[in-house]
């Protein structure tokens, strides 16, 4: 069974043009300790399905409308509330985009970090809660650890208030982690450090990861599996190697091309916002295909039909009538 399975999400947000579809059924599965990466532009849907899975969809305006998010089995939709907060934070961690938001700025971070601590692991001692703070912070490379223990979030750098998120994500030893955007706001170094700290605590704590990034070096750097996401769909999915290997649906390949280059000399933090053509509005979904009118290989079935997401294999799937590449 794996970890976590994902069958046909649908979340909808009431907007001014009405209800409109953020995830337009939205399907896949991450496996113990894998890492996951999720990739597509902006506004594809990436923050809103690591959200969904959480139940922190805010509502109003939004809801997930139908679907099943299944964690070993257990559907979390139909949780309680208070079942869904042991799960998030115990089983399920995240990182938000902005780590300002989830850090509060009138408390210390040690208090944070311990407070984190004392709601999911009831069984430590204040004592055994400082020490482990301390040494969450050591673990993510947190220089002078005790003395930013004592301080508040603005006292610390953006890249080091991402490095206390990450800490008190994996304080609790999470079986899943959802990183959305973990590095994309941090310098390359920074960004090089954080990436292998996710790589070691990986190793460590045998946590599996979704990796939400714009950067797709840096999932060719971490990641095992990929998703490639389009206006609330997922349009492609396969290993690393085989999706930047041979990208079969048109807009991965389109992506795969707007990076100079994937090794060597990558642009860290790069952003995929150079495909000819904008992504329709999401009140405006076209008939057909949702890549149709920005797609080089676009035939007339593709505006009036919708693809379905196709699986050639366990793992290799893609959404398209006219797939590019090798079958
Ligand atoms: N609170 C909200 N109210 C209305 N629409 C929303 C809300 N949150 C998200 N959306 C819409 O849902 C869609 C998906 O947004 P989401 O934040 O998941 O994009 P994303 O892929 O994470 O983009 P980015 O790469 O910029 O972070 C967008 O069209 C967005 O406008
Ligand atoms: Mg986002």
């Amino acid at each position: 069974m794996p970890l976590l399975e994902v069958k046909n999400l649908v979340t909808e947000f009431n907007t001014e043009h009405g209800w409109v579809q953020a995830l337009r059924g939205v399907s896949f599965h991450i496996d113990a300790g894998e890492t996951v990466g999720l990739v597509g532009e902006s506004g594809c849907g990436k923050s809103v399905t690591a959200r969904s899975v959480m139940r922190l969809i805010p509502d109003p305006p939004g809801k997930v409308a139908s679907g099943e998010v299944l964690f070993e089995g257990t559907d979390l939709l139909k949780l309680s509330d208070s079942k869904m907060r042991t799960i998030r934070g115990n089983d399920i961690s995240m990182i938000f985009q902005d780590p300002m938001t989830s850090l509060n700025p009138v408390l210390r971070i040690g208090y944070q970090l311990e407070e984190a601590l004392k709601l999911h692991q009831k069984e430590l001692t204040a004592e055994d809660r400082r020490n482990v703070a301390l040494e969450m912070m050591q673990k993510v490379r947190i220089p002078s650890p005790e003395q930013r223990l004592r301080e508040y979030p603005h006292q610390l750098s953006g890249g080091m208030r991402q490095r206390v998120m990450i800490a008190m994500a994996l304080a609790c030893r999470p079986r899943l982690l959802l990183a959305d955007e973990p590095t994309t706001a941090l310098d390359v170094t920074v960004q090089a450090q954080i990436l292998d700290l996710m790589k070691e605590l990986r190793e460590d704590i045998g946590t599996a990861i979704m990796l939400i990034t714009h950067d797709l070096g840096v999932v060719a750097e971490v990641c095992d599996r990929v998703l490639v996401m389009y206006l609330g769909q997922v349009v492609e999915a396969g290993s690393v190697r085989e999706v930047f290997s041979n990208p079969q649906h048109p807009y991965t390949l389109s992506l795969m091309k707007s990076i100079p280059k994937i090794r060597g000399h990558r642009e860290p933090g790069k952003r995929l916002d150079t495909i000819r053509g904008i992504v329709p509005s999401l009140s405006q979904i076209p008939k057909g295909c949702s890549f149709a009118a920005r797609c080089d290989f676009a035939q007339d079935k593709c505006l009036e039909e919708r693809p379905e997401l196709k699986f050639s294999s366990e793992l290799r799937g893609q959404r398209c009538f006219f797939p590019q590449g090798d079958q």
